[in-house]
């Protein structure tokens, strides 16, 4: 059985498809996440991200393979895992304030009332909802504040993994930079352990442990992770004055603009797979100045 916090294991998912019987979305996933780690995965749309998630949330069943969390199998939702999904997924009958407090109630079936909304409060407060605007269905809120009722009533029943399919996509960028310095703070203060789905890679780099790389599908695959290794914490002035930042921009824009669509997961070996390479750009680098010192110290003797 595996110690690490969660392991995923041979993912594989297939879908019927009208065009060629069967889609192969994506195939014998692989990778494991520390407790307490943030961990971002992105990828071209459609490569399987959403699905992935899913998975991890127990609400999608794979085709083949295991997510295993804390040594136990993963089958079907749990507290335990807070989901904030792409389309919000908000309670259209409920008020902005109950959506948060029906979640909440559910954690903690032992709170007085008082308790429950005082604590609901503070997580809408913490995302700009408050003043009244807790009153109102979700269908008078604009899609930037609804994705901001569903990212608050995650972080409200604090759960062990939280899970974030694009959850900062509809949202300004001011509003955008606030809510992801909460998440940090709110991360740091607990123990929880992040799975973030994101498009953004600046927004990536910013936030995260570890960066998973995923290839295009069909028969798309965790190709590499990434590690993050700007030092935390982080601010958002000084970390494009760190060289390492450029590096890893640039090897991340490089995968999505070229290699994503290279890599053939069908192609790909089981035993790749099984290990997706791990990235330490602060190597590379050392590599290059080291051979950049070679050919200068070569040049050096040929004059
Ligand atoms: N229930 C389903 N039945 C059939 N095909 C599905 C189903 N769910 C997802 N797919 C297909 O699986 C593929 C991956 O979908 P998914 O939503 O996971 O992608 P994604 O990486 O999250 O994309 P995006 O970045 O656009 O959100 C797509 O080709 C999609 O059409
Ligand atoms: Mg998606």
């Amino acid at each position: 059985m595996s110690k690490a916090f969660l392991s995923v294991e041979g993912l594989t998912q297939k879908f019927p498809s009208p065009e060629t019987g069967e889609l192969t979305v994506f195939e014998n996933i692989n990778f494991k996440v520390e407790k307490g780690e943030f961990i971002t995965i992105i990828g071209h749309s459609g490569c399987g991200k959403s699905t992935i998630l899913n998975v991890l949330a127990g609400l999608d069943e794979a085709t083949s393979g295991a997510v295993i969390m804390e040594g136990k199998e993963v089958s079907g939702p749990s507290l335990d895992r807070g989901v904030v999904f792409q389309n919000y997924s908000l309670l259209p009958w409920l008020s902005t304030l109950s959506n948060v407090t029906f979640a909440v109630e559910s954690r903690h079936p032992d709170w007085s009332k008082e308790q429950v909304k005082d604590h609901a409060m503070k997580y809408l407060e913490l995302v700009g909802l408050s003043g009244g605007v807790e009153q109102r269905k979700p269908s008078q809120l604009s899609g930037g504040m609804r994705q901001r009722v569903s990212i608050a009533r995650a972080f409200a029943t604090q759960p062990k993994l939280l899970l974030l399919d694009e959850p900062f996509g509809a949202l300004d960028a001011l509003t955008r930079g606030t809510i992801q310095d909460e998440l940090l703070k709110i991360w740091a203060g607990t123990n929880q352990t992040v799975f973030m789905i994101t498009h953004d890679v600046d927004e990536a780099i910013y936030l995260s442990d570890r960066i998973l790389l995923m290839s295009n599908g069909p028969y798309a695959t965790v190709a590499e992770s990434v590690e993050i290794e700007i030092p935390r914490p982080r601010s958002r002035a000084s970390i494009v004055e760190d060289p390492l930042y450029y590096e890893i921009r640039n090897h991340l824009v490089h995968f999505l603009t070229s290699r994503s669509k290279e890599i053939d997961g069908k192609a790909q070996s089981a035993i790749d797979k099984a290990h997706p390479n791990v990235v330490r750009l602060s190597e590379k680098k050392s590599e290059r100045a080291a051979a950049q010192t070679d050919i200068e110290k070569k040049n050096l003797k040929a004059s």
